[in-house]
């Protein structure tokens, strides 16, 4: 029997993808911009099976998100008229589901293995991405590295300085959300911060393109430190507010800012939908990147 194996990496958002265009699929209401963590990776193996398309008895996804990753093969076998029923198996080298991207990484290796096994790998990584995006949008920038840029319709790879980031968490928490981020981008649309969320967007990765282009850390941290902070103002201010951050999240983010503010010098902080903190380093900051590790243990 036939089987394909294809691992992908995740990605962090500098520039957050939150809040969909309504009656599309996946399509985002801003550009967003992320570095992509090539050490944190996810393996799907695809095997040829009779019966329907399913999961291995093994799989640690539950039945909501094994439906989501089904309905996902399922649409990408539809795109090269495939009928073939297959067993998926994932896994993850990091954990799941709480703030660490695993959606990005998952349906790219997804999308990745799928093509393989229809012998479609060769298709260019703007194509792979497109596809990608249906299952989840931010997996669409995890086929560019270091940066993936989505805008419009576009995802590409962007020239920047800092191409070898050193890549930090503070796990704060291994506990899987409770708000998914699917979930979190329908509640932002009743934030009354939601209207002028794609300008602010815009506008702050014009900012932070030019801070890039000037290689003035100091101003890229303050955007990217803005930028988390305005969407996890969205969640606050939903309708019903919902949160991710926690007393521990807000204890690391202070000393984090005073370590700024001593130093003149840290890392990039920023959050993705749930309560841990990723840190950016630059190569010459190995040094001070051990330190945190040390001062920032739970
Ligand atoms: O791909 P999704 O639908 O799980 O979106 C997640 C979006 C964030 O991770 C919260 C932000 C981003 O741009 O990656």
């Amino acid at each position: 029997m036939n089987q394909w194996q294809a691992s992908m990496p995740t990605n962090i958002a500098l520039i957050k993808y939150m809040g969909k265009k309504p009656g599309q699929k996946n399509v985002a209401e801003n550009p967003s911009l992320s570095y992509t963590l090539n050490d944190l990776c996810s393996t799907v193996i695809l095997k040829e099976g009779d019966g329907n398309d399913g999961f291995e008895k093994s799989s640690q996804l539950n039945q909501e998100e094994q439906a989501r990753f089904i309905k996902h093969l399922q649409f990408l076998k539809n795109q090269f008229d495939v009928t073939q029923k297959y067993q998926i198996s994932s896994e993850n080298n990091f954990p799941l589901g709480c703030g660490l991207a695993s959606s990005a990484s998952s349906f790219a290796a997804l999308t990745e293995c799928a093509l393989k096994a229809f012998g479609k790998e060769s298709l260019p990584a703007s194509e792979k991405a497109q596809l990608s995006r249906q299952g989840s949008g931010s997996s669409c920038r995890s086929f560019f590295s270091p940066w993936g840029y989505w805008h419009g319709d576009k995802v590409e790879g962007m020239d920047l300085p800092y191409k070898n980031l050193i890549h930090h968490v503070i796990v704060v928490s291994k506990e899987k959300k409770l708000v998914s981020s699917s979930e979190a981008h329908q509640r932002v649309a009743s934030s009354l911060l939601f209207a002028d969320r794609p300008l602010r967007a815009t506008k702050r990765l014009d900012l932070l393109l030019k801070a890039f282009a000037q290689q003035d850390w100091l101003r890229i941290k303050q955007l990217v430190w803005q930028e988390f902070w305005d969407m996890h103002a969205l969640f606050e201010t939903a309708a019903e507010p919902f949160r991710y951050i926690t007393e521990n999240s807000y204890k690391a983010l202070l000393m984090l800012e005073s370590f700024w503010h001593k130093n003149q010098d840290g890392p990039i902080i920023t959050m993705d939908a749930g309560p841990n903190i990723h840190l950016l380093f630059r190569p010459d900051q190995q040094k001070m990147c051990n330190e945190i590790i040390d001062a920032t243990r739970f």
